[in-house]
């Protein structure tokens, strides 16, 4: 990545601010202690941002965002909002910034084993990788609406829609990731019964035969692939899947490694001629508003989708090694947030857990 390294933190609603507010740490700690420097924006974003300039994503925003580097998105949404307008700004951002793969790691850290629900023996050392197409499918498909029967009587619609150039590029990076770790991808779908589930069945297959003839390919349907992954989750290493599933199993799959909490994802986009990819990292959790507020969120997933942010945007392969090193012994040495509280362990706020890596990033970089 030439040039500098522009970053924009999107707060958002409910416990994305307190979240958010553990990254600049991490940053001041990587300028300090490594003299990798960022340079910093911040906007606001969802119902923040409706608040106080009547849209859930203004264009000022959204510029600042297609010319970042990378953004850092907290969470988006609440009860004050009912209409959906402020996750209509995410999915206009995440269409507009053209970030069609999503990827969302589910990774067990050991210290965690025993706070997921399912038998530790199920989920220690799980590392699946879901990959989530985010700019198409049912999320946007036209038509989309509710219509007014006049008798009563009223009907809505959604509209499940893949083309075969969408499936193809999104199966691409499966694949490529599938080479760097076990080299199996499941691709996951319903077409025993849709005609889009039918189109991406024979397309993932097709750029698997012609350009990926190494790598193992497995078909599954959704409902079965949601049951194995609660059955045996390590059967799995790509998951690849279209929008709605892969929301779906994005939350099944991080409730296997403990918390809703822990999960990072990251939405790229294609690579821009002479630049990096446009990307955007946000934890997999939502707004959480029953908890918004109190100081106690989780910030881990945040800070490991920044971790993420150095990994793929910023090609700081090592510090970002370094974060996921931090999180796991600080997570062993029993701190914790309530959210994967044990017996025993200390219980601490959003900002202890955000100082207790940043002490522990002090003590691995020695
Ligand atoms: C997610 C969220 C979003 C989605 C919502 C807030 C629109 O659930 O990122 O998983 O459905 O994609
Ligand atoms: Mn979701």
């Amino acid at each position: 990545m030439s040039g500098e390294r522009k970053l924009l933190l999107l707060p958002g609603d409910g416990i994305g601010p307190e979240v958010i507010g553990e990254v600049p740490r991490v940053i001041k700690w990587l300028e300090a202690k490594r003299g990798i420097g960022f340079k910093v924006d911040q906007d606001l974003f969802g119902g923040a941002s409706i608040e106080a300039h009547g849209k859930a994503l203004t264009e000022a925003a959204l510029a600042k965002a297609k010319a970042a580097g990378a953004v850092i998105f907290g969470a988006i949404g609440g009860p004050k909002w009912t209409d959906n307008q402020p996750e209509r700004g995410l999915l206009k951002l995440r269409k507009e910034m053209g970030l069609f793969a999503n990827l969302r790691p589910a990774v067990c850290f050991d210290a965690l084993a025993d706070t997921s629900s399912l038998k530790h023996d199920l989920v220690s050392g799980l590392n699946i990788m879901i990959v989530r197409e985010l700019i198409g499918g049912i999320y946007y498909g036209l038509p989309s609406q509710i219509d007014d029967l006049g008798n009563g009587e009223r009907r809505a619609y959604d509209t499940e829609v893949y083309t075969t150039h969408e499936v193809h590029r999104i199966a691409r990076v499966a694949f490529d990731l599938a080479r760097k770790r076990k080299n199996h991808v499941t691709s996951v779908e319903k077409s025993n019964v849709m005609a889009a589930g039918r189109l991406w069945r024979e397309e993932v297959q097709k750029i698997r035969d012609d350009e990926f003839p190494d790598v193992e390919l497995q078909h599954m349907f959704i409902d079965n692939c949601a049951m194995q992954l609660i059955r045996q989750p390590k059967q799995f290493d790509v998951i690849l899947t279209g929008n709605l599933f892969g929301d779906i199993l994005s939350d099944e799959a991080a409730m296997l490694t403990g918390s809703l909490g822990m999960l990072p994802s990251a939405a790229l986009g294609a690579p821009e001629a002479g630049g990096g990819p446009c990307a955007l990292y946000e934890p997999v959790h939502g707004s959480a508003p029953d908890i918004a507020g109190q100081g106690i969120a989780n910030p881990i997933a945040t800070i490991l989708s920044f971790a993420m942010a150095l990994r793929y945007t910023f090609d700081l392969d090592m510090e970002a090694h370094l974060i996921e090193r931090a999180v796991n012994s600080v997570l062993a040495a029993g701190m914790r947030t309530v959210d994967v509280l044990e017996d025993g362990m200390t219980k601490v706020s959003t900002s202890e857990m955000g100082a207790a890596i940043v002490k522990e990033l002090d003590l691995l970089a020695g």
